[in-house]
């Protein structure tokens, strides 16, 4: 009788491999199958024009491998009788101006620049809300500004991002777009635009986009990435974020970090993987826990911006406001403020309103 090897059911085995790994191993599943795009345009084959097949062409004979095959002429459509040959000397040809390649990655800004700092140097995006911070933020040098959902929590005096509309995104874009940065403007889609439906999702992209926005950005991984995918199809630049999503505060009751679960940091590597398939040009890994940060930036080919999610990602993202100490409220325990602002502003407009009203006024 042949020995009867005892084999373990795979489920069994593939359980005793993950028990082994800590958390900050990442289980790497089968990445998302492509489903065909519904969307993208198919390129029309333009039929033959008169001009295009008129051309004089020489009279040529093939030389065909087979020396058994006689070479035929190729007829061609319009055949020129008489060659006109110059016998004059001609100047060196310039190369047309339209024939020169251009590297679209060393225009800024735009998305090629973006995605092509990953592995050189760290990327760096602050937040603006209108004219003046996008001019301040371009001056210092950022590689792009995100007009945020956070326009809520810190201009607008909402305790979370969820009241945010599709109408004050769009003017805060266009007034940021009029600071004239000279760098990549990101959009955030607020609150409920990514999960109505498809159609909703991209007429609010395109208000974003038609008013001054070079690229959305969009909450949510494996479960947005079909419309993401649609989205970058059309044309529309797509940023993703995971791990905190600020806009479902109110479902996960509250902020902290994610991925110190061997669950959790299984679900934040699908996610990144759809976003990646879906053709995001990066992604912001928001209050990540920093181990499974760093592994997910060597493992996705778009940069990974982190915000509370260590220093190890390709790039870093802050609430300008915060950086700069202009928010009112307790700031989240990641940011080091390298500014007073608020205080510095506090004091000199208390100093101008007790000298005003010292002021000798005209007595009656
Ligand atoms: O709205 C925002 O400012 C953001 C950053 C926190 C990444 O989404």
């Amino acid at each position: 009788m042949p020995d009867e090897k005892k084999v373990k059911p795979v489920e069994d085995s593939k359980k005793e491999a993950v028990s082994d790994k800590t958390p900050s191993e990442i289980k790497k599943p089968v990445r998302r199958k492509k489903k065909p795009v519904v969307l993208s345009k198919v390129k029309e084959k333009k039929p033959a024009t008169k001009s295009s097949v008129a051309k004089p062409v020489e009279k040529k004979e093939i030389i065909t491998q087979d020396s058994e095959e006689k070479p035929q002429p190729v007829e061609s459509a319009k055949v020129a009788t008489e060659p006109v040959v110059s016998t004059r000397p001609q100047p060196p040809r310039e190369p047309s101006p339209r024939r020169h390649r251009v590297d679209l990655a060393e225009i800024k800004p735009n998305i090629k620049y973006i995605a092509g700092l990953k592995g050189k140097r760290s990327i760096v995006g602050l937040t603006a809300y209108d004219a003046i911070m996008s001019k301040l933020v371009s001056k210092a040098g950022v590689d792009f500004i995100l007009v945020g959902d956070s326009v809520g929590t810190t201009l607008l005096g909402y305790d979370t991002t969820i009241p945010v509309t599709i109408d004050d995104m769009v003017h805060h874009t266009s007034a940021v777009r009029r600071g004239q940065p000279g760098c990549l403007v990101v959009a955030d889609l607020p609150f409920g635009e990514a999960s109505l439906s498809f159609d909703r999702l991209l007429e609010s992209s395109r208000r974003l986009m038609q008013n001054g926005a070079d690229a959305v950005k969009i909450e949510g991984g494996k479960d947005v990435a079909d419309d993401i995918e649609k989205l970058v199809a059309t044309g529309i630049p797509v940023m993703g974020h995971i791990g905190l999503l600020p806009q479902t505060v109110k479902a996960i009751g509250g902020y902290r970090k994610f991925g110190s679960s061997r669950e959790e940091a299984d679900s934040l590597y699908t996610d990144a993987i759809s976003l990646e398939e879906a053709g995001c040009f990066a992604v912001i890994a928001e209050m990540m826990d920093e181990r499974i940060a760093t592994q997910l930036a060597t493992q996705i080919l778009p940069p990974l911006i982190g915000i509370g999610s260590g220093d190890k990602c390709d790039g870093q993202i802050l609430v300008t406001h915060d950086l700069i100490g202009l928010t009112p409220s307790p700031l989240p325990s990641f940011v080091k403020p390298c500014a007073s602002l608020g205080l510095d502003g506090l004091n000199a407009l208390t100093g101008y309103v007790q000298k005003t009203r010292s002021n000798p006024i005209a007595k009656k």
